[in-house]
Parts: structure tokens; sequence; C-alpha cells
């Protein structure tokens, strides 16, 4: 059976990732969240003390990418792989609102971008994967057979957000996760490098118009292995 890639891009809390778990373990595919890679260099830089409230240290965040390693290592009691940074689980702590509030500044960093998309461009080089980002249909895998933009609201997105981490029991307002969300979006759009920009032979998928199986029925539709 061939196998093919899937690109799945677009703004952030679009339901990407609950979609691209989903084609993954249907297709039996490797299942990638670049995200993950973005939020790992993030709280490192946060733990390093090279970025807080009204500073970030660049230059050192940069000099010390070589020490940085990012492994992602499945765990079949979840069923989706967990990201490890420099060999410790930090699964939980790349998804607070404090990392969220910072990784797009650390995203718009070219030699963070050149680093973790040639670690992205190896994992996917057999194919057989489904990756999600903001630049994987543009700049990490631009001759994916198969390319999905969602978006959705922002208030959609932003409640979306608000209910995961009120799950996990984050201290969070509402009002903050929409700023975030907002933030983020205006950051990914703008930036220099690799902004967030829907390929020109993506399919586009409003994600607060259809229901979440409706969206993936449909996906499946487009695969032609
Ligand atoms: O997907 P997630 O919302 O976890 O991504 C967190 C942030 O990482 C994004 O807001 C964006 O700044 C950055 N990112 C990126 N390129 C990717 C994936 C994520 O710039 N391919």
């Amino acid at each position: 059976k061939k196998k093919i890639t899937i690109a799945i891009d677009g703004y952030s809390s679009t339901g990407k990732s609950t979609l691209a778990k989903e084609l993954a373990h249907h297709l039996g595919y490797v299942y990638v969240d670049t995200g993950a890679m973005y939020r790992a260099v993030t709280l490192y830089a946060m733990q390093k003390g090279f970025i807080g409230i009204g500073f970030f240290d660049i230059k050192s965040l940069v000099a010390s990418l070589p020490t940085i390693k990012l492994v992602f290592k499945f765990n079949p009691d979840l069923g989706f792989a967990e990201m490890y940074l420099n060999d410790l689980n930090v699964e939980k702590e790349i998804r607070t609102i404090e990392v969220s509030n910072y990784v797009s500044q650390v995203a718009e960093i070219s030699e963070v971008r050149s680093k973790l998309v040639e670690q992205q461009q190896e994992m996917g080089k057999n194919k057989g994967i489904v990756m999600d980002g903001r630049d994987i249909g543009t700049i990490v895998f631009p001759n994916a057979d198969l390319k999905i933009f969602m978006t959705a609201s922002p208030l959609t997105r932003a409640e979306r957000r608000f209910k995961e981490l009120q799950k996990k029991g984050d201290q969070v307002t509402f009002d903050e996760v929409l700023k975030n969300v907002e933030q983020r979006d205006y950051i990914d759009t703008h930036r220099e490098d690799s902004p967030l920009v829907k390929a020109k032979d993506a399919i586009e998928f409003d994600n607060s118009t259809i229901s979440k199986q409706e969206q993936f029925e449909k996906v499946l539709k487009l695969i032609h292995i």
C-alpha cells in the first residue's frame, strides 16, 4: 500500500491535533505535533532564564540550540507520542498558559525554525506521516500529498482552549486565553520567516461550522491510497 504525507496547518486551537491524531490512528501513520517542539524550546528558554516578563535573550537561546534534544516517544496508554526535552517528559509543562504566552516569540527566530524544520523533514522522509503545525504544507513538506488548512472563529477557539486548560486545573481566565489566541495568531501570521499562510493547494475547513465527525469523514474522502 502506498504511503502518503498529510500536512495540517492552521490557526491555534482549530482542532488540528484532534483531526491529525484521528487520521494517523485510522491510517496507521505516525502523528507529529510540531507545536510541541516549539513549545519545548520555549520551556527550555524559560528554565534557563533566557525569557521572562519584559526580556528575551535571543543570543543565548540561539547559542544553546545544539544542546537541546527533542524526542517524541509513543505512549501506548495514551495512544500518541509525548514530548521529551533532553530526556525528560515535558508533555504537561509545555501546555501551560505561560509557555503559550512566549512560544510565538520563540517561533519567530529563524535559527530555531531551521533546526526544527530539519528534524521534522527527517521524521517524514519515509512518508506515512500526519504532521500538524503552521508551515507544514508551505515549508516542511511543500510536496505533501494532502494539505488541510483549518480555521475557526477566535471565540470558538478560545472556548476550546479554555475548557482544555480548565480540565487540567490551570488557573486561567477566559479573557487571558482569548488574548493569547489572538496574540499568537497575529505573531504567527505576521512574522518574516515562514508565516502562517494557507498553501495554494491546501483544502480549507472551518471548524466552527461543521462537526468533528463530519470533518473527519470529509477528509477521509480526500485520501486516495
Ligand atoms: O500548535 P500549537 O498551538 O501548540 O503551537 C504553538 C506555537 O508554536 C504556535 O502559536 C506557533 O507560534 C508555533 N509553531 C510554529 N510552527 C509550527 C508549529 C507551531 O511556528 N509548525
